[in-house]
């Protein structure tokens, strides 16, 4: 496979997990995506701030990212699905990130949303970025992830 990174948004740990299980077999540099500041980690202010982001459709700000992409080629990019979308910090970081030319693998945690509900908006964000959007996988099970990863490794 060409040069990949793992890059990741995770308030609770969950997509963090799943990104270290891609990160394991894709090598690269595995780069988490901070809020700037952090959300609350009370949930219901959590849920209370990113609804509020969410309905005023304001970008987040973002930490600056701790590696470069430069000389990647696909970036494996994870988040949480939060009310069955990713989260503003995505599409923060795609539009924000010089991503022109790279392939985008997303990944998703959830309890039962899946990647499916975020193509339209994933899609879109790409295209606009430069990039390409490769099918991607709802992650919420180890079985899950490792057959979907299968493609990549080796
Ligand atoms: C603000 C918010 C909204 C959420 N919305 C959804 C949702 O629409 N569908 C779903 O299946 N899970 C939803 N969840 C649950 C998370 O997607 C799930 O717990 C995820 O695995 C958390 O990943 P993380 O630990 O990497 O942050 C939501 C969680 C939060 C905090």
């Amino acid at each position: 496979m060409q040069r990949a990174a793992v890059v990741y948004f995770s308030q609770t740990g969950t997509t963090a997990h799943a990104a270290n299980e891609i990160h394991r077999i894709v090598g690269g540099p595995l780069i988490e995506i901070h809020r700037q500041p952090a959300y609350p980690e009370d949930y219901a202010q959590l849920v209370t701030v990113a609804q509020q982001e969410r309905e005023a459709q304001v970008l987040p700000t973002l930490m600056p990212l701790t590696a470069s992409l430069d000389d990647v080629d696909t970036v494996f990019l994870g988040f949480p699905s939060w009310w069955a979308q990713p989260p503003l910090v995505i599409d923060q970081f795609l539009r924000t990130t010089d991503l022109r030319g790279k392939t985008i693998v997303p990944f998703l945690t959830s309890v039962s949303s899946t990647i499916a509900e975020s193509q339209a908006t994933l899609q879109r964000l790409v295209q606009h970025a430069g990039a390409r959007l490769a099918p991607g996988v709802t992650a919420n099970t180890p079985e899950v992830l490792q057959a979907f990863m299968a493609q990549y490794e080796g």
